[in-house]
C-alpha cells in the first residue's frame, strides 16, 4: 500500500467531489412551495402542515401524524402522549443526542440510561430489562445513525412489562426493520426534520402513531388551536382550548412546505444514498480494524437515509492504534468526514448528576424520581468505551463510483500502514466524541 499522505505520500482523494455531499437537495419546486406560503401570508397557519402530516402518515402507513416546530418537541409530546409524568422513569440509550431523553425532565420524569450494543450502536434489549423497575413507564429507542434497533426483542419486553415504546427515528426516516418501516413498530415514532437530517423540512419535527389517545394527548399538550370540540378522548374534553403543557408546538409552514417537496423525492434520493454507502462499505469489507455499521444484507433491514454514517473501529486488529490517530491519517488522505467517536455517554454529563434545573434543592434527576437513580462513571462500560470504537465516514449522497473508490482507498491506506502510525500515536483524549455531535453548524 502506498505511503500515507500524513507521512508525506500522495493523498488518496484527489477528484472533484461534484455534488457528492450536497444536502439537502433544494430545487425550484422547494423554492416555489415556500414562496407560495410567503405570498399567502400563511406562515402561522396549519393547512400546509396538515397536508404534510397526511402525506407522512400515508408514506409510513400510520393512522396519525402530527407536526412540531422541532424534533425535540415531538419527543416530549410523544412522552406526554404515552402518559410519562411525575415520578416515572424513561429508559433510553446513553449514546444518543440529548433530545431523545432530556424532555422527560420537564414532565417530572427521570431518564434511566441503558447500554448500547457495540456493533449496532443501538440500545441493548438485554440491558433494558435490567433497568426496568415498577416506576418505568416508557422506553425511548433510537435507531442510532440510521441503524435499526432490535425491535422484536424490545417489543417483546415492552409487552411483558406493559411499557410504551417511543421510537426516535431522527436518524433513520425511511429505514426498514425486517420489512417494516421504523417509527411504526413501537407505540409512537418521533423525529427531527432539521436541515442536517436525511429527511429535511428545516427546523421541524413530526410524530406518527396508530393510537388515537397518544395523538390526542399530544394535540392537547402543545397544539391549542387543534385541541377543540372534535377531540374524542373523553377525559381531555373539558380542557379543550388551552394547551395542557403550556407549550405552542405548531410547525412553521415554510418548513411544512419544504417538507412536502422533500418527502415527495425522498425514497428516490435515499435509494441512491443506499447504493453509494453500500458500495463504499463493500469496498472496505475485510479491511482489518474497520467494520461497517449496517445491518446484514439478508436481514430485510436497511439504514434509511444513512444519517451521519459511522464505522466500527477495532483497534485490537491494528496493534492498538487509537481511533484518533487512525482518523487523522484518513483525513490527511482527503476524506475529511472521518472524525473519531460519536456522541458522548449522556449519563456522565452533569445535567444528569448534579444539576438542579427546577429549583427542587437537589439534582433534578433525584428530585423527579421515587428512588435514587444514580449512574456514575463505570456504570455503563460499553457506552463509556464506544467513542474509542467509532469513527465518521463520508455521507455519500450520489453514486459516483470513482469518488467513492478514492475515499475507500483513504481508509484502506490508514489501516494498512498502522505500524507506521503507531510510532507517533499518543492515544485518544479522555473526552472523545461530542455532546451535540449533530448540530447543524452552517
Ligand atoms: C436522535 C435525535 N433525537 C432528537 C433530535 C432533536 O431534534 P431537533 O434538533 O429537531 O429538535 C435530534 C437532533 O436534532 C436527534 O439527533
Amino acid at each position: 500500500m502506498s505511503k500515507l499522505a500524513l507521512l508525506g505520500g500522495a493523498a488518496a482523494v484527489t477528484k472533484d467531489q461534484k455534488d457528492t455531499f450536497k444536502w439537502p437537495v433544494i430545487t425550484k419546486e422547494d423554492e416555489d412551495a415556500v414562496l407560495e406560503v410567503l405570498r399567502k401570508g400563511g406562515m402561522s397557519g396549519t393547512e400546509v402542515t396538515k397536508k404534510f402530516e397526511a402525506e407522512m402518515a400515508e408514506w409510513l402507513g400510520t393512522k396519525y401524524a402530527l407536526g412540531f416546530h422541532n424534533g425535540t418537541a415531538s419527543v416530549q409530546a410523544a412522552m406526554y402522549g404515552c402518559k410519562v409524568g411525575a415520578g416515572d422513569e424513561v429508559i433510553c440509550p446513553s449514546i444518543t443526542y440529548w433530545a431523545s431523553v432530556v424532555p422527560a425532565f420537564s414532565l417530572g420524569a427521570t431518564p434511566v440510561f441503558a447500554e448500547v450494543e457495540p456493533d449496532t450502536l443501538c440500545i441493548d434489549p438485554n440491558d433494558i430489562e435490567k433497568r426496568i423497575t415498577k416506576y418505568t413507564k416508557a422506553i425511548v429507542v433510537v435507531h442510532y445513525l440510521g441503524h435499526p434497533c432490535d425491535m422484536d426483542s424490545i417489543m417483546k419486553l415492552a409487552k411483558k412489562h406493559n411499557l410504551k415504546v417511543i421510537e426516535d427515528i431522527s436518524h433513520a426516516q425511511g429505514g426498514i426493520y425486517k420489512g417494516k418501516k421504523v417509527g411504526t413498530i413501537g407505540h409512537v415514532g418521533a423525529m427531527s426534520l432539521m436541515s442536517g437530517k436525511s429527511l429535511v423540512a428545516g427546523e421541524a419535527g413530526m410524530f406518527v402513531t396508530d393510537d388515537l389517545e397518544i395523538f390526542e394527548r399530544a394535540l392537547a399538550f402543545g397544539h391549542y388551536e387543534r385541541f377543540d370540540g372534535k377531540i374524542q378522548t373523553a377525559y381531555l374534553k373539558p380542557y379543550s382550548g388551552l394547551p395542557l403543557g403550556g407549550y405552542k408546538y405548531r410547525m412553521h409552514q415554510l418548513s411544512a412546505a419544504v417538507g412536502r417537496v422533500q418527502l415527495k423525492y425522498y425514497e428516490k434520493r435515499i435509494k441512491e444514498i443506499q447504493k453509494a454507502m453500500n458500495y463504499f462499505w463493500d469496498l472496505l469489507e475485510g479491511t482489518p480494524g474497520i467494520k461497517a455499521h449496517r445491518p446484514a444484507g439478508a436481514s430485510g433491514s436497511t439504514m434509511g437515509g444513512w444519517y451521519f454514517p459511522h464505522g466500527i473501529y477495532k483497534s485490537e486488529e491494528l496493534g492498538g492504534l487509537s481511533v484518533t490517530k487512525f482518523a487523522e491519517a484518513v483525513r490527511a488522505e482527503g476524506a475529511t468526514a472521518c472524525g473519531p467517536g460519536c456522541n458522548r455517554p449522556l449519563h456522565l454529563h452533569a445535567l444528569f448528576n448534579t444539576c438542579d434545573v427546577y429549583g427542587h434543592g437537589k439534582p433534578t434527576r433525584i428530585a423527579n424520581s421515587k428512588r435514587e437513580v444514580r449512574q456514575p462513571e463505570g456504570s455503563l462500560p460499553v457506552s463509556e468505551g464506544i467513542n474509542a470504537r467509532t469513527f465518521g465516514v463520508p455521507w455519500f449522497k450520489k453514486f459516483y463510483p470513482e469518488i467513492i473508490e478514492e475515499h475507500a482507498l483513504a481508509f484502506k491506506k490508514a489501516a494498512a500502514n498502522y505500524k507506521e502510525l503507531l510510532k507517533s500515536d499518543t492515544g485518544n483524549p479522555k473526552d472523545l466524541g461530542d455532546w451535540h455531535f449533530f448540530s447543524h453548524k452552517q
